[in-house]
């Protein structure tokens, strides 16, 4: 029995990657494949080279697709909610370098549906607004305005149901419940909602791929059950690992537990305290010691989220690394540092995220991709 579990609604215990690939029957994304990357778009993201984004499905269909000229297409969301924080933006801004290397189109899907179904907090009314704010904190990541379509599933459901309703009718409710552990009691939304999160894995009759993170994927094996059987693609995924939370190295940072996140709206102040308190250091009790044994960057959450992406400079993250194990840098030290790349980042994010105020109509409804999506009936 593994000691950790990964599902859509929880992740909890230190989550051991390469088992997890086993588990859920995925590939690592092996250097080879980095490469081929590498020599399609001529650099890798600091997402890839780090591991971050670790696993896949098809990927290398997908590359052969673009290399022969078919082309293929992105497809992410979000299920809004109060606190955006900055776990939830790790696929975004994958999925934006993916966007802007490969120049495809992109599909955001903004579950405002999922969201009030499967919590007794929120009121529909309340999950629409959400999605509103979430739109901006997506906008401002910075897609491209033509080739990107935002939707929310109360309002574009007209043009998701025809399609919605073949999916559902090719799953069973014994395959739905064993993938996501529902039960006769769960709501009957709840039930269909998995056929409304894979309706835009078939918006085009191209390969769809689906950057991530891990949890999602129980939807995805159902889509590949089912996909081929009605004409489309089995969706290809690009996984990633999640955010440690803050305060400590096991499961994942969660909107709901604000001890564990930093969220997109936290000012430098409250990054500063909650960084200084929370933050789980992989330091030595005393000065002394640390100076002599050194610090563990494995768990230190300072360390950790540096080297997902807040410190992209490879020469300086090694730099970092080498300090903090030998003991010459103090745990204050590497919080200093998180603390000063957190707040320019989120001072820029929230700089353009005013600026998206004016955008939301282009993304959802005006755009290129948005027009034609809105004047398309499935037939
Ligand atoms: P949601 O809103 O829970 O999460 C949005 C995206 O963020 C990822 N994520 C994380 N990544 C890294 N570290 C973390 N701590 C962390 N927490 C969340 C999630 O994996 C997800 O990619 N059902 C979905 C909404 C959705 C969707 C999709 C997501 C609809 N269609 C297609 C991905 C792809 C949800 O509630 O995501």
């Amino acid at each position: 029995m593994a000691d950790f579990t990964v599902t859509p609604w929880e992740v909890k215990g230190k989550v051991d990657y390469d088992k997890l690939i086993i588990q859920f029957g995925t590939q690592k994304i092996s250097q080879e494949l980095k490469d081929r990357i590498k020599r399609d778009v001529g650099e890798l993201h600091v997402m890839l080279r780090r591991d971050i984004f670790f696993s896949h499905r098809d990927l290398d269909q997908v590359l052969n697709d673009y290399e022969q000229g078919k082309g293929f297409f992105l497809y992410t969301g979000r299920g809004p909610s109060l606190g955006f924080h900055i776990g939830h933006l790790v696929p975004f801004i994958f999925t934006k370098w993916l966007q802007h290397k490969f120049n495809v189109n992109l599909y955001i899907e903004v579950t405002d549906d999922e969201k009030f179904l499967r919590t007794q907090d929120y009121t529909l009314d309340q999950t629409r607004s959400f999605a509103y704010d979430n739109i901006l904190d997506i906008i401002a990541v910075g897609f491209d305005p033509d080739k990107t379509f935002i939707f929310q599933d109360t309002e574009y459901i007209r043009n998701m149901y025809p399609l919605a309703v073949k999916i559902a009718k090719k799953l069973t409710f014994s395959q739905v419940r064993a993938t996501f552990g529902l039960d006769v009691s769960s709501n009957l939304g709840t039930i269909f909602y998995p056929a409304l999160q894979i309706v835009p894995t078939m918006f085009e009759k191209r390969r769809c791929l689906i950057p991530a993170g891990i949890d999602q994927d129980p939807y995805w094996r159902l889509q590949r059950d089912i996909a081929e059987s009605l004409g489309y693609y089995k969706a290809a995924q690009i996984h990633s690992k999640f955010v440690m939370p803050l305060n400590g190295p096991e499961g994942k940072m969660s909107s709901s537990i604000p001890e564990s996140a930093i969220y997109l709206s936290d000012d430098p102040k409250t990054v500063k305290y909650k960084v200084m308190k929370y933050a789980f250091s992989g330091g030595q009790p005393t000065v002394e010691l640390h100076r002599k044994l050194g610090g563990n960057p494995e768990v230190d959450v300072a360390f950790q989220w540096l080297y997902m992406f807040f410190e992209e400079d490879d020469k300086r993250i090694n730099e970092i690394e080498e300090e903090y194990r030998s003991g010459k840098m103090l745990t204050g030290e590497l919080k200093e540092i998180l603390i000063e790349k957190l707040n320019s980042f989120l001072e820029e994010h929230r700089r353009k995220r005013e600026e998206a105020r004016d955008l939301v109509h282009t993304f959802k409804y005006d755009g290129k991709l948005a027009k034609e999506m809105w004047e398309k009936i499935h037939e």
